[in-house]
């Protein structure tokens, strides 16, 4: 399972967007976190960004929706370019119908748990995911200390997942950095998302090559 590091722009200067892409070339995906202020407390951005940095940049959007009514806005994301669409299970009215709307729209299907939220209830939706995201804070802000008590239901997502025999990603995102990259490596994740371990780094693409090699080793 190839390990995937994915900046997340969250923490970028919002002004300098497109320059923000191309500091971190190394980049697998690049994680946009669309918030809505109802979903979560916080308000980032929306449909004519997206559209706009797909334009800008050669690396693949990585759409974290942290927003209410996914089911209606998810396919728009997929129209604005994104590669790759992530609703919160406790969000989606239909996720069955929703997953299948984004991969017939052309981009990969990723459904996301909050910290609270339980992964055996969705155990027989999995094979209509193309990833599984394992919240390792709640939701909302970057910068937040990662939550080691999650590390056990990224095991047991792992456990399904092969159990399963299926191909599914498995992100973490949420205080993921060179203190913490190695554990959820070793609990079974393999897709990383990192916004203040890299944009608050001096050197970001750096800062990716090391999360890179943590994870692997
Ligand atoms: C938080 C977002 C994350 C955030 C991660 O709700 O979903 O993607 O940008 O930031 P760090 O890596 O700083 O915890
Ligand atoms: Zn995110």
């Amino acid at each position: 399972m190839a390990v995937q590091i994915n900046p997340s722009i969250l923490s970028a200067d919002f002004a300098r967007l497109a320059d923000e892409a191309k500091a971190v070339s190394g980049a697998d995906w690049l994680h946009v976190d669309v918030m809505d202020n109802h979903f979560v407390p916080n308000l980032t951005l929306g449909v004519p960004v997206v559209e706009s940095l797909a334009r800008a940049t050669d690396t693949p959007l990585d759409c974290h929706l942290m927003i209410e009514a996914p089911d209606r806005w998810a396919p728009q994301y997929v129209e604005a370019g994104a590669g790759s669409v992530t609703f919160h299970a406790e969000a989606a009215a239909a996720p069955v119908r929703l997953a299948r709307e984004i991969r017939a729209k052309g981009a990969r299907a990723s459904m996301a748990l909050k910290p609270a939220t339980p992964i055996e209830p969705y155990e027989d939706l999995l094979p209509e995911l193309d990833m599984l995201l394992v919240m390792t804070v709640e939701p909302g802000f970057g910068g937040q200390a990662f939550l080691d008590i999650m590390l056990p239901k990224i095991r047991r997502t792992r456990e399904l997942i092969s159990k399963h025999g299926l191909e599914l990603w498995l992100q973490v995102d949420g205080g993921v950095s060179a203190a913490t990259i190695e554990r959820c490596a070793e609990a079974g994740a393999d897709v990383f998302v990192a916004g203040s371990a890299v944009y608050g780094a001096s050197d970001p693409d750096e800062a990716v090559r090391a999360l890179r090699a943590q994870a692997e080793s």
